[in-house]
């Protein structure tokens, strides 16, 4: 598919089936995370990668309630998020890969810092839909490791003790049809002259 037509046609996915993504294949969508823009040049961003299933659900039990959900957001009709449906019991919908992008503690509140993972995150998701591979960005990833059951997790599974999750990026294969684009909001797009 073009890149054209796949940045129009990708969606955030919620619902899972139960198969597993191949190392090879999640490899190169985290490489493709590795290849962003980074600020500064300085790649400032690494990559924890799980592909437990049942770590996956722990932790995302816990990203689910960690943070007020009680709101009407009307995120998606089509692919319910937790704030559309508060039967969902896991932050990361069944997913059976989750990647962590991390940056420097010390650069939490640096909007470089948080831009250089969230374009990680985007290249990822890009790339998993170019490989047939369904996934959806989701928050909250310093109050879920903030949790008491959780803390000191990403080191015990070898992150650098000056590093932190700060996006995750849900990863696998759709359970049913996939959704139609969005259109778009009017009156986004300015040029000038
Ligand atoms: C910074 C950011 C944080 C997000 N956090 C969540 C989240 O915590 N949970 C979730 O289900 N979706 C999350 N999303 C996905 C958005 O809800 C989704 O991109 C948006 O509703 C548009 O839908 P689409 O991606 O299908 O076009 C996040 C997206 C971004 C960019």
């Amino acid at each position: 598919m073009e890149l054209f037509d796949l940045i129009q046609t990708r969606r955030s996915i919620r619902k899972y089936t139960k198969q597993k993504i191949d190392r090879e294949t999640l490899e190169k969508i985290a490489t493709a995370g590795l290849y962003a823009p980074n600020a500064g040049g300085r790649q400032g961003t690494k990559i924890l990668m799980i592909d437990d299933a049942d770590l996956i659900e722990k932790i995302g039990v816990i990203n689910a309630n960690c943070e007020n959900r009680n709101w009407n957001a009307g995120v998606s009709s089509d692919q319910p998020s937790i704030i559309d449906d508060k039967t969902i019991q896991s932050g990361f919908y069944g997913c059976q890969a989750l990647a962590m992008v991390c940056i420097q503690k010390r650069s939490k509140t640096a909007v470089n810092g948080i831009g250089t993972a969230f374009v990680c995150a985007e290249n990822m998701v890009l790339q998993a839909c170019a490989e047939g591979v369904s996934s959806v960005i989701v928050g909250r990833a310093e109050a879920t490791f903030q949790q008491p059951e959780l803390e000191g997790l990403p080191e015990k599974m070898g992150l650098d003790p000056d590093f932190m999750p700060i996006v995750f990026v849900c990863l696998g294969y759709i359970d049913g049809p996939y959704p139609k684009a969005k259109p778009r909001n009017e009156g986004r797009l300015i040029f000038y002259p």
